[in-house]
């Protein structure tokens, strides 16, 4: 029996275009959603856009659009992104689609009708950005910790949803469902929150102040609060409470949202469900953050990574496993190329990679590229634990990705492909090879080393989709039918012997990092070693260097050179300077560049060129840094 499993993301506000930190989630969900495939679950997986409330107004009109042209614009960047992504939603939701709209009317009506919204005079701490009311308790210095704004007050009339009547009730279910919040240190983050006496939720905004939202269906001067309608889609999208998909998956419903909005997923939806009378999710699945440099990545900060940018330069699936791999679920990670780079390398190039092409090199070498029959009986006297270790990784890979602790599934893949390797070393196919009576045994390990690339082919699914199909087209099996299933992954003897395997690719190609990465990550020079500093100097002798402004008008590689590259430069007049740095800077990325020249220093020839002047860099043995300026001065201008 199949058992359905229904997973959402957030609903993406549509005030910015996509970054790395909305691929992450969506992302995972996928991965979440392709594993329970594996187990032969009934998967319905939603993600979509939240275009309501006031911040989407002001980022439509900071446009110049309308609301409309501009949601509709930037949720069809989302919508087009995620396919890029090979991430394979079945719904994609608007919060401006008119089933969505129906259906929270239909809830707001709901409520009001049970008494649980009232109308009352109100005045609060606003912060726009997260379109919702603080307590003083929660702001930092008097600022939103968000978005580090001090919030403004607001006052008026508004509807309110009676949610201090189900704290009681919410503390009660949480505590007798330990992992309805995970992971744990954010159940007790909303644990905590509880303590605290909970206030009644402002659902409503005045028409006078914000007309761009659903219409309450018992006021018609106001418009919901975006979150009330935004934390409905998870419903409407099944078509509650009736549709044929509410009935087969709200039951199984998992979400998975940020720490950023813990509150409103963890505390507004449950009480508005309990209200409602639905029937709670099951799990509340919560990341961290990527953080670039310590601080979060966020269209506000602007310190945003284009996910399409990532995807292209390295790979759609090197660049999903990367993200799975490096973050903790539920802590933060940073995100640099640098260490996207470091992991294609070793995790991916390196482990599985090599283990792939040399089995398959060997098979070939040995077997003309056909599977090999082997002899059961082998395994009284040859056993080389490779099906008992395949079983454990799978059973551990299998409990941490019900848990969403993708990195630890990863982890316990990546333990079996080093096991694999060792095997390889250890069994030595080439020393058997040498001789006709090891014939036999050759046969049997490169048999089972086929068979834990195909375990890891089908473990690596959920992450890297496309590589596990071409792993499978090159062990000769076809990728579209039935070797993704756990079921099948957790049998041995799978391979059929005789299958012909098609020539071994590369996986995954080493990435030369000093070739991909941008300028400022590949630059590191050395530490200031303080003992180098040169004797003392009084300002007379510094007064003889003549420092000056010069504008790089030319660059070329100096031929046969390593490190040169030869400079024209302007100073008032032209120069032409040889300079050490071309491991540093191609030609291009100099020309237009102001930097620091000693004017009169007695030229000399190098290479052949005579260099009339040097330029000034930060520097260690292999990388410069070309000293700048901070703004434009004409050229010549010179230093003191
Ligand atoms: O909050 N690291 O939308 P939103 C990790 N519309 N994940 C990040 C991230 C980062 N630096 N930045 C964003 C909203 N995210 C509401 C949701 S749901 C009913 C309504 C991801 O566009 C993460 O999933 O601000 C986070 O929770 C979400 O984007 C916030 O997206
Ligand atoms: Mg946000």
């Amino acid at each position: 029996m199949s058992d359905a499993f229904y997973i959402t993301t957030p609903i993406y506000y549509v005030n910015a275009r996509p970054h790395l930190g909305h691929a992450y989630t969506t992302i995972i969900a996928d991965v979440a959603a392709r594993f329970n495939t594996m187990k032969e679950n009934d998967v319905f997986f939603l993600t979509g856009t939240d275009e309501h409330g006031d911040k989407i107004i002001r980022a439509a009109e900071a446009e110049g659009k309308s609301p409309k042209e501009y949601v509709d614009h930037i949720s069809s960047l989302y919508r087009a992104l995620w396919p890029q992504l090979h991430i394979n939603n079945d719904r994609f939701i608007r919060t401006t689609d008119p089933d969505h709209i129906a259906i929270v009317e239909q809830v707001l009506q709901k409520i009001y009708d049970a008494g649980d919204i009232y109308f009352s005079e109100y005045e609060g701490l606003y912060c726009y950005g997260c379109e919702r009311f603080y307590t003083e308790k929660e702001l930092v210095d008097g600022k939103c910790p968000d978005h580090d704004a001090p919030p403004e007050v607001i006052k008026e009339s508004n509807y309110f949803f009676k949610m201090s009547k189900y704290q009681g009730a919410l503390i009660d279910h949480i505590r007798k469902n330990p992992d309805f919040i995970r992971p744990e240190r954010y159940r007790n983050e909303v644990l905590s929150f509880l303590k605290e006496p909970l206030e009644d939720l402002c659902i409503s905004r005045p028409k006078s102040r914000i007309n761009w939202g659903i219409t309450l269906p018992f006021d018609e001067n106001y418009v919901t609060y975006v979150w009330f309608d935004a934390l409905i889609n998870y419903i409407s999208a099944l078509g509650y409470p009736d549709g044929e998909l509410y009935k087969k998956y709200w039951p199984s419903v998992q979400h998975i949202v940020a720490k950023d909005i813990l509150k409103p997923h963890g505390i507004y939806w449950p009480t508005m469900m309990m209200a409602a009378g639905i029937p709670l999710y099951r799990h509340l699945n919560v990341h961290g953050y990527w953080n670039i440099n310590q601080s979060k990545m966020s269209k506000t900060i602007g310190n945003v990574v284009e996910p399409l940018q990532m995807k292209d330069k390295y790979g759609c699936d090197a660049f999903r496993f990367f993200l799975l791999r490096e973050m903790a679920f539920g802590l933060d990670a940073g995100f640099s190329e640098e260490a996207l780079v470091q992991r294609i390398n070793s995790d991916l190039a390196n482990d599985i990679g090599n283990l792939f092409s040399r089995v398959l090199a060997m098979t070939r070498k040995y077997f003309d590229g056909i599977v090999p029959e082997i002899d059961l009986n082998m395994e009284n006297e040859f056993n080389l634990d490779l099906a008992q270790q395949a079983q454990e990784a799978i059973d551990e890979y299998e409990r941490q990705m019900d848990n969403f602790a993708f990195h630890k599934a990863i982890a316990a893949v990546w333990g079996f492909i080093s096991q694999m390797n060792k095997c390889v070393d250890t069994t030595a196919p080439w020393e058997l090879a040498k001789n006709e009576s090891s014939r036999k045994q050759l046969a049997y390990v490169m048999y089972n080393l086929l068979e834990g690339l195909r375990v890891v082919s089908g473990l690596v699914y959920p992450a890297m989709p496309q590589t596990a199909k071409t792993m499978q087209k090159h062990l000769g099996l076809d990728p579209e039918a039935e070797f993704y299933r756990l079921g099948t992954l957790k049998a041995w003897n799978i391979l059929p012997a005789g299958t012909s395997l098609p020539k071994a690719v590369t996986l995954f190609p080493r990435i030369d990092p000093e070739k991909v990465l941008p300028k400022q990550e590949t630059v590191t020079p050395g530490k200031a070693d303080i003992s180098e500093i040169k004797p003392e100097i009084g300002i007379e002798d510094f007064l003889k260097v003549d420092l000056r402004v010069a504008t790089i008008t030319k660059a070329e590689a100096v031929p046969k050179a390593k490190k040169l590259l030869k400079l024209e430069v302007d100073l008032g007049e032209k120069r032409t300077i040889v300079a050490g740095i071309s491991a540093s800077y191609k030609p291009d990325d100099l020309i237009g560049k102001q930097v620091v020249i000693v004017a009169n220093l007695k030229p000399a020839k190098l290479m052949g060129i005579l260099s009339n002047g040097m330029l000034l860099a930060a520097a260690d043995r292999k990388s410069h840094v070309v000293a700048t300026l901070d703004s434009k001065v004409p050229s010549g201008t010179p230093l003191s």
